[in-house]
């Protein structure tokens, strides 16, 4: 049943190209444009719509973050990321041009359920995303969108995060042509650039022996720390979740430009301090901005564990360890840069002789409030 893989979340990593390539297949016609029929959301409302609210828990939570990135920059909608259970305790500003996203892996999750519940009474229109059909969420919101990354057995989610992000992905493709915010043409270009990531997963996978040693080298660690900026700041976020559900040790992830605003305290010698940078033609030096940081830390007696894309020289100093992951463009990074962080997370619990598939106190589904 595990395919021969020791736990079903190594079988599910490796699933994560398919995962990917399943959630793009059949929304593509044969010229290479997007088509989203199945949607069935009157496309005027989808028109009309001037904010956009996420609302998810854990990893789909941080799917919905790096989707802010990618939608705001295409459709120029202001989008919100919230936490499902938050959202349903505030008083949220919702009227009928507000497109709420549900993203839930298992379609169950309670906290989701009663903030869809709380949106559609308050007029908003809900879109589930969601990997299983039929569910709750998808049944009580407007429209779905389904991921098709297959049943997640394993307990932390992992190919469910990837199609998670193709799927918002789409969706945002989709509003972008849908209201002349890109030609077809650019949406074509972007949909290529998405049908390339199977294969850059598949790479970051075949390379992955180098983050399970460092892990098992690292497994009596007390604290890891994860720095990411943009995209990679949720990309640091599920790093460090995946550490603390699977590993039991303290993680946690930051917006690298926070770091000098209190976190940097932290760094003492020897402290292990995962470091997201962007592509070297990232826009605004972010690139640049990311490195400092890391030397920053490692001046500090940090040992840094540099995610970088391929070629990328400019982050030889500043790192005790450059892992490599393919060339993409920006918004594309998180679908590479994490697997190296949900390898290294597996194989860090494997080393404890912890239960990678089955986290102590915690469910696959949460149906509790
Ligand atoms: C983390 C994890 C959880 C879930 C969260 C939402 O590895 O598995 O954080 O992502 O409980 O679950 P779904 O997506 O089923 O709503």
């Amino acid at each position: 049943e595990k395919g021969g893989y020791q736990w079903y979340m190594d079988k599910e990593i490796h699933e994560q190209p398919k995962a990917v390539a399943d959630t793009l297949l059949g929304r593509t016609d044969a010229s290479g444009a997007l088509v989203l029929d199945e949607l069935r959301m009157d496309t005027a409302v989808l028109r009309r719509t001037d904010k956009i609210i996420v609302i998810a828990c854990g990893t789909a939570a941080y799917a919905g973050h790096v989707a802010k990135y990618a939608v705001e920059h295409w459709c120029r909608i202001p989008v919100e990321v919230e936490l499902a259970h938050e959202f349903r305790y505030r008083d949220p500003v919702l009227t009928e041009r507000t497109l709420v996203v549900a993203i839930s892996q298992s379609g169950e999750t309670m906290d989701v359920v009663m903030a869809i519940r709380h949106a559609r009474e308050q007029g908003a229109k809900v879109l589930a995303i969601c990997n299983t059909q039929g569910a709750t969420i998808p049944r009580e919101s407007d429209a779905a969108l389904y991921t098709h990354a297959g049943p997640e057995v394993a307990v932390a989610s992992t190919k469910a995060f990837l199609a998670q992000i193709t799927a918002c992905y789409l969706l945002g493709l989709y509003l972008a042509q849908l209201r002349g915010n890109m030609f077809a043409d650019e949406v074509r270009t972007v949909l290529g650039q998405l049908h390339a990531m199977p294969d850059a997963v598949q790479t970051v996978l075949d390379r992955s022996d180098q983050v399970r040693e460092l892990a098992r080298e690292l497994a009596d660690s007390k604290s890891v720390l994860f720095l990411g900026r943009h995209v990679g700041y949720p990309v640091a976020l599920e790093g460090a979740l995946k550490l603390k559900e699977l590993a039991y040790l303290h993680a946690e992830g930051f917006a690298a430009g926070e770091l000098k605003h209190g976190p940097i305290a932290l760094v003492e010698e020897g402290q292990p301090v995962f470091v997201i940078v962007p592509s070297p033609d990232s826009r605004d030096s972010l690139h640049a901005k990311v490195v400092s940081n890391a030397q920053e830390v490692r001046a500090r007696g940090a040992r840094t564990i540099v995610i970088a894309e391929d070629g990328d020289d400019a982050v030889l100093g500043s790192a005790d360890l450059v892992v490599r992951v393919p060339r993409v463009p920006t918004l594309m990074a998180p679908l590479v840069t994490v697997v190296p962080l949900q390898v290294f997370a597996m194989e860090v619990a494997s080393a404890k002789g912890l239960d990678v598939d089955q986290p102590r106190n915690l469910a696959k589904s949460v149906t509790v409030e």
